[in-house]
């Protein structure tokens, strides 16, 4: 199977090594900007590879919604196979994709989406053939996870954790849609559609870890805790479904704490299989180039679909989601969050624990408060504070 590559940037490099090396897949040419074609393998228009026969499927690592999505279409449309690392793409277009791609008779996969190279959508969209999800969910971005251990590790200040993480290859082009959850946010989308045939387009909610400072990781230290950054998607018995990303509290026992460097830790629960986690690299180049590799392997093997036929866009509900919640804010900002105990007063910062409060709730209590120009943090507290 001869495979073009779209983008040849951190993913697009290692996609391109390993087709080279991979047996019964064959390195196709590859999509790079126009002025970038500097050796013979390398093209600059969509149409070189769409109009090429001997191209058979397609793998798109440029990241964004356009151009990839046009390209997208083309190569399903001119019956290419389609397989994409781009959680933005596939987060804000998977529904077409996935009808287009069915209508045209070719495959789509997007294990690289969600995971990096953990194959948690892979097995999640085998397992919803013969069992119930329950839930989805974990820690599913790299590059925060990587901020956070080396922050509370080695006590690295939070611009030079991030500035690491770029030079690894970890975070995306602009770290924004890293360090404020979108990135995290976009990977539970997809798990929730693969899962329950249902993509979230409104009501989602999503806390960064973009107000975590040395001195959260300090107190939150002295209390044993540490934080990590979890996605967590759940289908409800009354159909309603939750989608939301927000730091979270764990102690040593808690599994996600040893969850280091740019590992993730990609969780679902069936209701007979009961829950199954997953940890491995979720951010790097070869990491996220293995999963691109292993859905071309799976199509030569006729694997076709990861979404379910009729997926269609929805809307996430939080607002029956509850947790106690570690809240560090000004002492002058007013908010009626129930204050459940607490923790340190300095005169200037408030540091408490809540009661339970609806993630609906607090995700739109911290904006309002930031709204008003007040610096906010908070995390879930899976046990008290
Ligand atoms: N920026 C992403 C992360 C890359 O850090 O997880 C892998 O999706």
């Amino acid at each position: 199977m001869k495979v073009a590559v779209l983008g040849y940037g951190t993913v697009g490099v290692g996609v391109y090594e390993m087709l080279q090396a991979a047996e019964g897949l064959e390195a196709g040419p590859v999509l790079v900007r126009p002025g970038k074609v500097n050796e013979p393998f390398k093209v600059d228009s969509i149409e070189a590879i769409t109009g090429d026969a001997t191209v058979d499927a397609v793998a798109e690592v440029m990241g964004g919604v356009e151009p990839a999505f046009t390209y997208a279409l083309a190569a399903i449309q001119a019956g290419k196979h389609f397989v994409t690392s781009n959680k933005a793409l596939v987060a804000a277009k998977g529904v077409e994709l996935n009808r287009a791609a069915r209508e045209n008779g070719v495959a789509f996969l997007f294990s690289a989406a969600c995971g990096g190279g953990v194959p948690i959508l892979h097995n999640l969209a085998r397992a919803v053939e013969t069992d119930e999800i329950l839930s989805v969910g974990g820690i599913l971005n790299g590059t925060t996870n990587y901020m956070l251990d080396q922050m509370q590790s080695i006590g690295l200040d939070y611009g030079e954790a991030l500035r690491q993480a770029q030079q690894l290859g970890y975070a995306e082009a602009d770290p924004t849609a890293d360090v404020t959850g979108l990135d995290a946010l976009r990977k539970i989308m997809l798990a929730c559609a693969v899962a329950w045939g249902e993509l979230p387009q409104e009501g989602l909610l999503n806390e960064g870890i973009d107000s975590f400072t040395a001195e959260d990781v300090r107190d939150l230290a002295a209390r044993g805790f540490v934080c990590r950054l979890v996605a967590s998607g759940k289908r409800a018995e009354d159909g309603r479904l939750a989608a939301y990303v927000e730091p979270v509290l764990v102690s040593a026992g808690d599994a996600e704490s040893a969850v280091l460097r740019n590992y993730n830790m990609a969780r679902y629960e069936g209701r007979c299989s009961g829950p199954i986690a997953m940890i491995g690299q979720g951010a790097g180049r070869y990491p996220t180039a293995s999963a691109v590799l292993r859905d071309l392997s799976g199509i030569a093997a006729g694997e076709s679909a990861m979404f379910p036929a009729g997926c269609v866009n929805g809307a996430a509900d939080n607002s029956a989601e509850v947790h106690e919640y570690y809240v560090r804010l000004p002492k002058a900002a007013v908010h009626s969050l129930p204050v459940a105990a607490v923790l340190s007063d300095d005169g200037e910062t408030l540091r408490f624990r809540t009661g339970e409060v609806s993630v609906k709730t607090m995700h739109e209590t911290a904006a309002s408060l930031r709204a008003d120009h007040h610096a906010v943090f908070f995390a879930a507290c899976r046990r008290s504070a």
